[in-house]
């Protein structure tokens, strides 16, 4: 509160131009959204980041060895972007990632898939505490201009695979889904379990898109959140019914699936000369036990 006498004493200086302030330059972060609920898991960049850091355990937030084409390190497959602002959960002590693929991200003999995908280090594939209970996972992606993916092709950018391998809990995806040729192609979309869409929403070109999916480990059901740019996140979603038994494990980053075969692990068409990539940001997992969710 002004007291009369301060306000008095402001209004007399302004009025002789004493506090006509210069225009402030934009700051160069816009301050964070808070993270409100307790935090499972951080994939946070830290500015002070290097890429040689996702080559090693001892200085990477994810596995170093997975899931990624063998005769890559992850400082050849991530990329810093220039000029990005950070997405909304970013502070000005984080910064945006992008994955990247190219004709050698081929992981073992899945000659079918071109993939780069990080896990969190601390992600076990049984007993991780963000495979129980009540979880949001958060993420922003924005599009890089110069590595467009190409949407004739079926894309995992984020899912939660099961322990044993044998199924996703949820893919959020893009591109052309193989044996759905309803769904459109330049659409971000949420699938569950049985890979039936729960929600889609247009790829933007320019602005970040935030995206928050609560998973209930208890009650089998999977809430979707969403905003463009640094606008406050919002349900489009009811919780809906989804099995998320299974455990196991999330990964972000790029899968790329081959067109034209049935066994799309190991055959199919890629095209040479790939250079794609998806740019993410404000990466982590919070606790959502009693409907706690940071917006
Ligand atoms: C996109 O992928 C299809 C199928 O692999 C390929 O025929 C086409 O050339 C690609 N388009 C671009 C622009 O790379």
């Amino acid at each position: 509160m002004h007291t009369p006498t301060l306000l008095t004493f402001l209004l007399s200086f302004a009025s002789a131009g004493v506090l006509a302030a210069p225009p402030k330059p934009d700051p160069p972060h816009k301050p964070a959204a808070a993270v409100k609920c307790p935090l499972i898991f951080d994939g946070r960049i830290k500015a002070r980041t290097q890429l040689t850091d996702f080559d090693s355990s001892t200085t990477s937030l994810f596995n170093p060895d997975n899931v990624k084409g063998s005769n890559l390190k992850w400082s050849q497959i991530l990329k810093f972007p220039e000029g990005e602002k950070a997405s909304r959960f970013d502070t000005c002590s984080h910064k945006p990632l992008e994955v990247t693929i190219g004709d050698d991200s081929v992981f073992k003999t899945q000659y079918g898939f071109r993939r780069a995908g990080l896990i969190f280090a601390a992600d076990t594939n049984t007993g991780s505490p963000a495979s129980k209970g009540i979880k949001t996972l958060h993420f922003s992606v924005k599009q890089d201009p110069k590595r467009g993916l190409n949407l004739t092709h079926e894309y995992l950018n984020i899912w939660h695979e099961t322990s044993d391998w044998s199924a996703n809990q949820f893919n959020f995806q893009t591109g052309t889904i193989i044996g759905q040729p309803k769904l459109p192609k330049d659409t971000f979309k949420i699938m569950g379990r049985e890979n039936k869409l729960i929600w889609q929403t247009p790829i933007e070109k320019k602005e970040w898109q935030n995206f928050a999916i609560t998973l209930d480990f208890n009650k089998n059901t999977l809430q979707v959140y969403y905003s463009k740019g640094n606008e406050p996140l919002g349900s489009v979603t009811k919780p809906v019914k989804n099995n998320n038994a299974g455990e196991g494990q999330y990964q972000f980053g790029i899968l790329k699936k081959p067109t034209g075969t049935d066994d799309v692990v190991n055959s199919g068409y890629q095209e040479s000369g790939i250079d794609e990539g998806q740019i993410y940001g404000g990466i982590f997992i919070e606790d959502s036990a009693d409907g706690c969710i940071s917006l």
